[in-house]
């Protein structure tokens, strides 16, 4: 049995010493009345990174989405979001639970284009329709393989959400990924959004937490929300110590997860019992397919046997399954995890 691989996803990472030493040093005080330092600092570091006015520190990604859709939509609107988006399939009805609205897919494979936009905003004042208010973009996408997306056609999307009066928020859980991937600063990737959402805890390596930026007045009102959905945390400065640190330290490294999730893919494909579109692997994610043949396992059972050989990985469909490369995870365990997926595929 090799030592254990964790490929299930990047939020897997443990905080390393000198991350836990930030922590247990960072200056804290009660947050809601706006005096942490630590959570301050990171606010103010976070929305210069992004370009924006003004952050707010949450607990989770997930948190920012809902707390984004509350503040730039009301119940029964209709919002644009991309197939397969976190939004819709990764948290448990949320969306329609907390902000009361409806989803309308749009676009291929995590992308869309300003035809599938324009086409699919329905009327405001309309006798039946359910107004169109929000456009959502998912970048990196997470279930279309961590793809990036092309900036002219996101100027062109967000140009048309604009000009038809829809608010845009940017699922930016790995934003940074993308930034890095395509070499533009991330301030140019959520350029033109409303808002913004950024995750601490996956690439970044932090334990917890995740920033919603955008306008001074958008910040403002998220905040009733993030207090609404119980995400008002107190000394949290403890955490935001982690995202600092994380900021300074492991942005630039992300570079080595992109590439050893190339050659994870590259190590998987040397089999013929698994595909996978290499041009979908631009960041940390493999997404991939086994094929459908006599021998070759559904992708339950393959999650099953890498796990009894210490390989783990996620099930996204009857025979899709996702890796994810993160900090922990070497470029060597990268192969060992391939070599055990191989196998597995191929029904050894
Ligand atoms: C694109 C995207 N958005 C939001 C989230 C939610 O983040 P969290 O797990 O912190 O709730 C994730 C988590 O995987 C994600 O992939």
């Amino acid at each position: 049995m090799t030592a254990r691989i964790d490929l299930r996803s990047d939020t897997v990472t443990l905080p390393a010493p000198a991350m836990r030493h930030a922590m247990a040093t960072a200056e804290v005080g009660d947050d809601q009345y706006g005096e942490d330092p630590s959570v301050n600092r990171l606010q103010e570091e976070v929305s210069v990174l992004l370009g924006t006015e003004a952050a707010l520190f949450l607990p989770t990604g997930t948190m920012t989405n809902q707390v984004a859709l509350r503040t730039l939509t009301r119940p029964g609107d209709d919002v644009l979001v991309p197939t397969e988006s976190h939004l819709v399939l990764h948290e448990t009805g949320a969306g329609a639970a907390n902000a009361g609205v409806q989803f309308s897919e749009i676009g291929h494979g995590g992308t869309f284009d300003a035809d599938d936009v324009r086409t699919a905003i329905k009327p405001r004042g309309h006798l039946v329709y359910p107004p169109t208010s929000l456009l959502v973009v998912e970048n990196t996408h997470n279930r279309g393989g961590g793809i990036v997306l092309v900036a002219d056609t996101l100027r062109d999307a967000l140009t048309v959400a604009r000009e038809n009066g829809l608010a845009t928020y940017l699922d930016g859980a790995r934003v940074l990924n993308a930034a890095i991937a395509s070499g533009r600063p991330p301030a140019e990737l959520t350029r033109g959004f409303d808002l913004v959402g950024m995750s601490l805890s996956k690439g970044l390596g932090a334990p917890a937490g995740s920033m919603l930026a955008g306008s001074s007045e958008l910040i403002i009102r998220a905040h009733r929300y993030r207090r609404m959905a119980g995400g008002a945390m107190r000394q949290a400065g403890i955490l935001a110590a982690a995202g600092s640190y994380a900021l300074a330290h492991n942005i630039e490294r992300l570079a080595e997860d992109h590439d050893n999730a190339r050659l994870l893919a590259d190590d998987l494909l040397l089999g013929d019992d698994i595909e996978l579109d290499l041009s979908t692997v631009q960041t940390n994610i493999v997404v991939f397919r086994l094929v459908e043949r006599r021998g070759v396992p559904d992708a339950a059972t393959f999650v099953e046997r890498c796990r009894e050989r210490g390989v783990l990985v996620n099930q996204f469909g009857p025979r899709v399954v996702r890796a994810v490369t993160h900090l922990d995870v070497s470029a060597d365990g990268c192969r060992a995890g391939a070599k055990v997926m191989r196998a597995v595929a191929d029904g050894r």
